[in-house]
């Protein structure tokens, strides 16, 4: 089997969702006493939740480091979405534990899905971890630390109802300074039957429009430029002044609701200059609504991650996804038409699910087809423990037969990213400029607003998180080569 991050990479950026790829936040130094150490995994929200585990840290004396030997304190921030994101924060505990051998007063944590969906059950099974935190509990993380600090060993799993940290600044660290994630919802009330998230993430609550509005332009007077606006079902944001913030209701008198659309619409006002993106869309509740929106504002990038998981519908039924193939087909037409060809789609998909015939499988191939999207994030399929798909749906579908199938979604998807990527040639394209190429400081490297990765040479006094225009003059099917014009 190939490796699939590599092959995930060819494709494009990284997703919001899907990844699981590590990321460890950057040093800072404030002189604090303590050092702490933050590995994350899985999806952009886990990231985007470090942010805030060094924030909330930050204000009880504990500094950022990278390097790992030098930590006091060490999170894992985990994923659970497949088996083999938890192997991989297994085997890293297990590095870990040699680092420990030599600094036993280093403290341990695992933070995140992972910590919610075992609990307990992680410090029976993995000795070396004191402290389990679920995403819900990391305001009381200090606490937590003290208990350890005492010779205890320290677990808050609850989920809450309400917690969206929607008061607490993220500390941005290992950021370009040009892009950020703001998280606008947490939880997920969707049970798709194959999905961990609605148990690790628990309820779908919407945070304070007027919190995301002011990040967004906290970080615009910072220099960023781009923000992309994140949930697992962005569609289903909704706010209403009447049941969350009676004080501002009698000052505002506002009884409107705000949906994605709206708030969209708000973050766009922030100012023209800043781009706005957002993942994750979900095919049954995407509304014109939301087109429209995107029509109306440059600012607001031509993308939609818009995952279909399969081109089946008896398949996506079992899913529990909500749509069939001709409603997502449908979707499509609606997002070209408001949208224009020019739009990027993308998806992520699923191989191999349970009962899922030959014939099943080659619709989603000949979805690919109809669709063409410009890049889609694929995977065999993990059963989840606890899941309904689990209890309910036999696991039946051999992985070597599994792993064919994905490669062949694979092969398809190269084609047609490829493809894609060539209908920009000879296009000028406005792109924000991110920072150096990862290859050469001689090169720029920034994004489209259809979120394709472009590479080109240093040209005139621009700066990182500035605009320029770009005309494309060749591509691979993961980047798109060209030069700065006027
Ligand atoms: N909220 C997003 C995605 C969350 S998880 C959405 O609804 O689309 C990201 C992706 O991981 C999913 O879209 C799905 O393709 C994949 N995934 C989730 N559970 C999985 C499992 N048990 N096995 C394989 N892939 C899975
Ligand atoms: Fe999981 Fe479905 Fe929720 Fe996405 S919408 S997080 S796939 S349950
Ligand atoms: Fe994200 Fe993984 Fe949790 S994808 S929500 S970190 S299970």
């Amino acid at each position: 089997m190939k490796n699939l991050i590599e092959d995930i990479e060819v494709l494009g950026p990284a997703p919001a969702e899907a990844c699981e790829t590590v990321k460890v936040i950057e040093s800072s130094s404030t002189g604090k006493s303590r050092k702490l150490y933050i590995e994350s995994y899985g999806c952009q929200m886990n990231f985007s939740d470090s942010e805030i585990v060094a924030s909330i840290l930050q204000k009880e004396g504990f500094d950022t480091t990278s390097d790992l030997a030098q930590a006091d304190l060490v999170f894992l921030n985990t994923c659970s979405i497949r088996e083999k994101a938890e192997q991989t924060v297994r085997n890293r505990l297990q590095q870990i534990q040699s680092f420990k051998k030599k600094k036993p007063e280093m403290l341990v944590g695992v933070l995140g899905c992972m910590a919610e969906r075992l609990k307990t059950k992680l410090l029976e099974e993995e000795k070396i971890v004191d402290l389990v935190a679920g995403p819900d509990a990391y305001r009381d993380l200090p606490k937590l630390v003290a208990l350890v600090d005492e010779g205890d060993k320290a677990v808050n799993t609850f989920l809450s109802r309400e917690e969206t940290y929607g008061d607490i600044t993220p500390v941005r660290l290992g950021s370009n300074g040009v892009t950020a994630f703001i998280s606008i919802m947490r939880g997920c009330d969707n049970m798709c039957s194959f999905c961990v998230v609605p148990y690790t993430r628990g309820r779908e609550r919407s945070r304070d429009p007027h919190s995301v509005v002011a990040e967004a332009k906290d970080l615009f007077s910072k220099g960023y430029r781009e923000v992309t606006l994140l949930g697992q079902n962005v569609d289903s944001y909704k706010w209403s002044e009447a049941e969350n913030n009676k004080a501002r209701l009698e000052k505002n008198g506002s009884t409107e609701i705000v949906t994605f659309a709206r708030l969209l619409e708000m973050v766009a006002l922030v100012n023209p200059d800043l781009r706005v993106r957002f993942s994750t869309s979900h095919p049954k509740d995407i509304t014109d609504d939301v087109l429209h929106v995107m029509a109306k504002y440059e600012n607001i990038c031509k993308y939609i991650h818009l995952p279909v998981q399969s081109g089946n519908t008896r398949v996506l039924e079992l899913m529990n996804r909500g749509y069939t193939r001709e409603w997502y087909l449908e979707k499509v037409n609606r997002i070209r038409e408001i949208l224009g060809p020019q739009c990027a789609i993308s998806s992520d998909m699923i191989a191999g699910f349970c009962s899922e015939t030959e014939a099943e499988h080659e619709d989603t191939l000949t979805l690919m087809d109809a669709v063409q999207y410009d890049y889609a994030y694929m995977f065999i399929y993990s059963e989840r423990p606890g899941t309904p798909a689990a209890k309910k749906l036999a696991d039946d579908i051999p992985n070597d037969i599994k792993a064919r199938r994905l490669e062949e979604i694979i092969n398809k998807q190269r084609e047609h990213s490829l493809l894609r990527n060539q209908q920009d040639l000879g296009t000028v394209q406005r792109i924000l400029i991110e920072g150096n190429s990862r290859r050469s400081d001689a090169h720029w490297q920034g994004r489209t607003s259809a979120n394709r990765v472009a590479v080109f040479a240093k040209a005139g006094n621009k700066s990182k998180g500035e605009y320029v225009n770009v005309l494309i003059e060749d591509c691979t099917g993961g980047t798109l080569l060209g030069r700065i014009v006027a």
